[in-house]
């Protein structure tokens, strides 16, 4: 057992660990997050086991379950190193042929590699795939390298060098001027200066003090800091930890949703080992420094993501907002001055001081310094974890990175910011993603989330989608926000039912207003951004609802009505034999028709028809 009692033991322990390691060796990386996790992985790793030991490799290949790789939506996936050979959508009963083939024979495993549907063609390695050769790495670069529960292989990388460096050669005062000058915005949504946050809190007087981690995540369609907890849990209690030190906090807080138990596990595993080695507890690598580390669990609440109602949360208490002043600088968890930051923020931190901020900062738009993690999901044909540097247009992620939309569909708009912030319609796809533009453009960055939408999606069922997750989420403390966000919804779902009318939606842009104004916290202060963009950028489609009671994406049931084209129908039974509800009748070879008062408007029929013989009107 290693412990270090000074900075020089742990670069001595890291130059014997990479003495130790070959980089020849032939490793089988499989991606352990949760995505592939769920299609097959754990039981992939198995097989892999038996097939290196039967081929007789076992003392010479290492089947290494590592963080996620990000291309979720062809997992499980599998890295053999060091060529790289990325296979994609391996199953348990893959694995001899995948040893056999890529480890004895050299070869390649042609049916399990990855076709990129630009070109049609087969990429072999994993550096040529369009999805992550686009992509700039930073914070995810290792996640398809280090097994997450290895400390070792963590130190290996470099890992605890930032903190062992800033421990031994800078002031707290110096390592947030590092910060402040690498200009790092917080990652969790508003995007606020890291450095300014820290200065505050370590300027507020006080003998206990929190650092706390934000990993309660609650966007729909983002899991961004799950993965980034589950495949690299040091590189965030490292940022922790010199954070600590940087604000002279001597408690740390990771609040955790109890629905990522993956992520709670490996950090479990992280916060003991670093304890063992010294890294985290007591007298730091023997400089005098300690740190305590906690994790607490959240139950899923939405609003429990806002700052101060984790903070009631970690109490025991439930969670709902305050008011700010003070702020958590000034008495945040337990009244005592805390800082929270965002799980990404805190990845950033080790990153910054390994390299300085004069190279972080080089990525970036002018406002935005760095990388964005996003989750790519919806109507896209890679769904998945991307990394981008800030400035890169929406157009490159979804097209270049995302492949486009599935089945032929035109792109019609991309939600960003979670479920806050706005649509963004195709006329802006080629604007620069940063903190700023995404402001002007009526949205946000928010943590990560990007939906995807296509032209089969009705941006007013968007709007009351939203609306309804936040109504059902706000924790009511407020009025404009518990009555206000259920007034809206009332509204739109009038309109999606063709009983809106014109003067609504300047209710609605008028209740917005007062909403955002008087709103408690940033539930109910965002809570109308998916309807003002959608109103702001789609319009026509709101008035289409209102004055022609049509919805052209065919989505609000009111509005549409299906019946069969006798001409066109081919009475080849199918709509029929799809039919949930039995509303179609008809012989074979004989034109089919609907009954109205049994259907059920879910457009299968719709859906399955060759002959174009459903119409949607
Ligand atoms: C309703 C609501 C939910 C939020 N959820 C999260 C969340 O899940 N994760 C997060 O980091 N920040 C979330 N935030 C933002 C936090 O209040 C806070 O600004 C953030 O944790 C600060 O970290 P940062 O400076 O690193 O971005 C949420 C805010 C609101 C209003």
């Amino acid at each position: 057992m290693a412990k270090f009692s000074k900075a020089t033991d742990l670069e001595i322990y890291r130059s014997k660990l990479q003495s130790a390691y070959d980089p020849n060796k032939p490793r089988i990386c499989v991606c352990g997050g949760t995505g592939c996790n769920a299609q097959g992985s754990i039981k992939l790793v198995d097989a892999l086991h038996a097939a290196v030991k039967k081929c007789g490799l076992d003392s010479t290949v290492e089947v290494k379950v590592t963080g996620c790789h990000g291309f979720c939506e062809k997992g499980p996936v599998v890295v053999v190193r060091p060529e790289n050979t990325f296979y994609v959508m391996v199953k348990a009963d893959d694995a001899q042929e995948l040893v056999e083939t890529t480890l004895v024979k050299k070869g390649v495993v042609d049916r399990l590699l990855y076709v990129d549907p630009a070109s049609g063609k087969k990429v072999v390695k994993e550096q040529d795939v369009p999805f992550y050769k686009q992509q700039t790495r930073i914070i995810l670069s290792e996640n398809g390298h280090l097994d997450p529960t290895s400390i070792d292989d963590y130190i290996l990388r470099g890992g605890y060098s930032a903190l062992a460096k800033v421990l031994s050669a800078n002031s707290p005062d110096a390592v947030i001027e590092e910060i402040k000058k690498s200009g790092l915005r917080g990652r969790g949504g508003a995007g606020f200066s890291t450095g300014r946050k820290w200065e505050l809190a370590r300027k507020s007087p006080g003998k206990d003090k929190y650092v706390i981690c934000n990993a309660d995540e609650g966007d729909p369609g983002a899991y961004m800091n799950r993965s980034e907890l589950e495949g690299n849990p040091h590189l965030v209690l490292e940022g922790m930890i010199i954070g600590a030190y940087a604000m002279g906090a001597n408690h740390a807080i990771i609040y955790c949703r109890a629905e990522y138990p993956l992520a709670i596990k490996q950090l479990n595993t992280g916060i003991a080992q670093a304890i063992e080695y010294g890294l985290l507890g007591k007298n730091i690598l023997g400089t005098g420094f300690s740190l305590e580390m906690k994790i607490k669990q959240g139950a899923g609440a939405f609003v429990c993501g806002e700052e101060t109602a984790l903070m009631q949360s970690i109490e025991g208490k439930r969670g709902m907002p305050r008011p700010r002043p003070p702020f958590p600088a000034q008495a945040g968890v337990f009244g005592k001055p805390s800082n929270i930051n965002n799980v990404e923020t805190w990845a950033n931190v080790p990153l910054i001081l390994r390299e300085g901020a004069a190279s972080y900062s080089s990525v970036g738009t002018e406002g935005s310094k760095g990388t964005k993690i996003f989750s790519l999901v919806g109507k896209i044909k890679n769904t998945g974890l991307v990394e981008v540097p800030m400035g890169i247009s929406l157009r490159e992620i979804i097209f270049d990175m995302g492949g486009g939309i599935p089945n032929g569909k035109a792109f019609k708009a991309v939600q960003t910011g979670g479920p806050s912030g706005g649509c963004i319609p195709e006329s802006l796809i080629d604007i620069p993603v940063d903190f700023d533009e995404l402001y002007d453009a009526g949205s946000m960055m928010g943590s990560g989330g990007m939906i995807v939408m296509d032209e089969d999606t009705c941006m007013v069922d968007i709007a009351r989608y939203f609306l309804g997750f936040l109504g059902d989420e706000s924790c009511g403390k407020c009025t404009p926000c518990r009555e206000g966000i259920k007034h809206m919804y009332n509204i739109i779902a009038d309109v999606t039912a063709g009983e809106g009318s014109v003067e609504q939606l300047d209710l609605l842009e008028e209740l917005a207003g007062v909403i955002k104004d008087t709103s408690l916290c940033g539930l109910g202060q965002t809570a109308a951004n998916p309807v003002l963009s959608t109103i702001r950028y789609f319009r026509d489609e709101y008035l289409e609802h209102i004055e022609q009671k049509k919805c052209r994406a065919g989505v609000c049931k009111a509005l549409v009505e299906y019946r069969i084209d006798a001409g066109a129908c081919t009475g080849c039974l199918r709509c029929g034999k799809e039919c949930p509800v039995g509303a179609i009748t008809g012989n074979k070879k004989e034109p089919h028709s609907i009954d109205r008062e049994k259907c059920e408007k879910c457009g299968i029929c719709y859906e399955v028809c060759e002959q174009g013989a459903v119409v949607r009107e």
